[in-house]
């Protein structure tokens, strides 16, 4: 049996766990064997070769516990290149992804050591039913425009799928 491969996430909302948990079954459909777990789960990169990370912006951020795991795991990382997935942008408008992309490259600019094979953005979820308390109280505020916000759901599910499938043959590949 090849070696696992580890599918790691932070989250707020649930959405890029949501995303995590389709890449592992595509790898798996791949012929692979996968799991996945939140970042702040993962004691060791032990027994990986090959590592997926995906992290949702908020507010040109990933969450804490995103660099937190980096800056646990520096050692491991600096010889498994992971792959990055990013959730963000809620429109389907190309400079919206060109931001995202930015706010990413930005944010692992942080690690100079660390060197990811691809870091790929993907259309996120804006749902305030779907965040974490203290930003739910965003829809209390008195900024009518924000409780207009309309909810959406831009994950290309097939996009999703087809980039892990890249990401399977070059994983088989390299092995
Ligand atoms: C308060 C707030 C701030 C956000 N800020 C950004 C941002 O700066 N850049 C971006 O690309 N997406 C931003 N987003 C979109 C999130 O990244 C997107 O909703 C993502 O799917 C959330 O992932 P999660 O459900 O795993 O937490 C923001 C969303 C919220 C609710």
């Amino acid at each position: 049996m090849n070696a696992p491969i580890l599918v790691s996430y932070a989250t707020r909302g649930g959405s890029t766990a949501e995303v995590a948990e389709a890449i592992s079954l595509a790898l798996n459909g791949e012929g692979l064997r996968s799991i996945v777990q939140p970042v702040e789960a993962v004691q060791s990169l032990e027994g990986f070769t090959s590592i997926i990370l995906g992290a949702p912006l908020y507010i040109g951020r990933f969450p804490k516990p995103f660099h937190q795991f980096f800056k646990r795991h520096q050692t491991a990382l600096q010889i498994l290149r992971p792959w990055i997935f990013v959730l963000g942008p809620t429109r389907p408008i190309p400079s919206d992804f060109d931001a995202a992309r930015r706010q990413a490259a930005r944010q692992l600019g942080r690690y100079p050591w660390l060197q990811p094979v691809e870091i790929h953005i993907f259309g996120g979820r804006f749902d305030l039913n779907h965040v974490p308390q203290p930003l739910t109280l965003l829809q209390r505020l008195p900024i009518p425009a924000l409780r207009r916000l309309p909810t959406a759901d831009i994950r290309d599910w097939v996009a999703i799928r087809a980039w892990s499938r890249v990401v399977a043959l070059n994983i088989k590949s390299a092995a």
